[in-house]
């Protein structure tokens, strides 16, 4: 069986996606209520910030910049234009999942600068904040593959 190329980058943008959306999804619902459970207060706050700051650095340096190279390259392929982005269907789900990308990333990276200068519960409205949006986000993409594409 020959594995197309366009497979092989598919294939890296969903593993990114399910890394990015799962690893938030492990920390907060998994690790963090765990910590609060059988951690006491500095424990918790120390581990949960050094996991924060490690998942923080692979979505900076490896997820973020996978997501945004195969997701271009997809769009391209998918062929989508300056010019059809507006008139599409596809090219409108495909410019509401960018914004969205965009600010998500923007809360991710703000949460992770200030998260140690924040109140608690600020740090974790933001978490949630960008849990949510990331799952929006899956849906557009869900939704894009439904759609015909512009090529
Ligand atoms: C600049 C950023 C991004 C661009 C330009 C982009 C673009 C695309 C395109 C064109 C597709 C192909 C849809 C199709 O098959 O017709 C796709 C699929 C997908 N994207 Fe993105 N994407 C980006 C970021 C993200 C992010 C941050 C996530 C994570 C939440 C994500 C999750 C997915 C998933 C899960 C699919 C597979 C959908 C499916 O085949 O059912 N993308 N993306």
């Amino acid at each position: 069986m020959a594995i197309n190329a366009w497979a092989v980058v598919r294939f890296f943008h969903v593993l990114a996606a399910v890394f990015w959306v799962g690893g938030q999804l492990m920390l907060s619902v998994v690790v963090v209520p765990l910590l609060r459970r059988h951690g006491g207060p500095v424990l918790t706050r120390e581990m949960a910030a050094a996991a924060g700051r490690r998942f923080g650095t692979v979505t900076s340096f490896g997820l973020f910049p996978v997501l945004v190279v195969t997701g271009v390259l997809l769009a391209w392929h998918e062929g989508v234009r300056w010019a059809n982005l507006g008139t599409t269907t596809y090219g409108q789900v495909l410019r509401t999942k960018v914004i969205v990308v965009g600010v998500t990333f923007a809360l991710a990276t703000a949460h992770g600068v200030v998260a140690r200068r924040l109140p608690r519960s600020a740090g974790r409205i933001l978490a949630i904040i960008t849990l949510a949006l990331s799952i929006w986000i899956v849906l557009l993409a869900t939704t894009l593959a439904s759609l015909p594409p512009p090529r």
